[in-house]
């Protein structure tokens, strides 16, 4: 398979999808011609995933801080998220894709969020592949509603705050139930995790590519899970206890 052992997949693959700008200016465009371009890749990398048979993807689309932005791409970006969702539809159904949202309802403009909620809920009974589009959505502001949430169950006297541990925090995440990202990709060569999925990388494989998000295609995501593919994931321990344990590291991380 493409150079790649399909028993040692990562289950969970997060991107951050970084250069969108940088593409469009190199080519005098407008930077929203450059996540124009960076759909396409989102398409070829879900499709490339659900081809290869990894669960779960997840996809940094827009941050709390992207609000930052000139009024006039965040207009476009919305539009474009809400093009994206509508034209993908057939295509997430036929493939049996899972569509979740990773990230803070509130704020999002609510023709986008009505098409997003729609396309939610008619692929959740889907699990060939789960996509969580990350919209909206910050690292830090994740953990703080979980504490809230938390705080909010020991008040109404569902929880004791005794019970607290790293596990029952992960169940008030967005991603409660689903594993930690074995790997994150992150393009256009920063090398930041920039509030993306702080609690469940801890453990997560980087992987940080020169190549702009929109020149990221099908090639450039297999040669990522081929460099995953080659290195030792030792989860604290040391590489003799694994060996002598006859454990793949995925299996440690289980
Ligand atoms: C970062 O590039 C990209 C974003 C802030 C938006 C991500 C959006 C897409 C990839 C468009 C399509 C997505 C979906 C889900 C349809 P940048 O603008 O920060 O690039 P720069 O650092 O070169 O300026």
């Amino acid at each position: 398979m493409e150079g790649l052992d399909p028993h040692r997949l990562p289950r969970h693959v997060a991107v951050i999808m970084d250069g969108n700008g940088r593409w469009a200016k190199k080519r005098l465009l407008h930077r929203v011609a450059g996540h124009e371009a960076g759909a396409e890749s989102v398409r070829v990398v879900i499709e490339t995933a659900r081809r290869l048979g990894i669960p779960y993807l997840t996809l940094y689309a827009f941050s709390k801080e992207n609000w930052q932005r000139p009024q006039r791409e965040i207009q476009a970006l919305w539009h474009l998220f809400r093009r994206f969702l509508r034209s993908e539809r057939p295509r997430m159904m036929e493939n049996e894709i899972r569509v979740r949202h990773v990230g803070d309802p509130d704020g999002i403009p609510e023709d986008v969020y009505a098409e997003f909620a729609a396309l939610i809920r008619d692929t959740a009974h889907f699990n060939k592949l789960t996509v969580n589009l990350a919209l909206n959505y910050g690292g830090r502001h994740e953990i703080a509603r979980a504490a809230r949430l938390f705080a909010e169950d020991v008040q109404s006297g569902r929880r004791d705050p005794s019970e607290m541990s790293p596990e029952v925090l992960a169940s008030y995440l967005f991603t409660a139930d689903i594993p930690d990202p074995d790997l994150v990709i992150r393009t256009s060569g920063e090398c930041r995790v920039s509030n993306f999925l702080l609690w469940q990388i801890a453990y997560a494989e980087l992987y940080i590519t020169e190549t702009l998000w929109p020149d990221f295609r099908e090639e450039e995501f297999l040669e990522a899970l081929r460099e995953y593919q080659r290195r030792e994931r030792r989860f604290g321990k040391t590489s003799e206890q694994l060996g002598q344990e006859g454990l793949t590291p995925e299996a440690v991380a289980r």
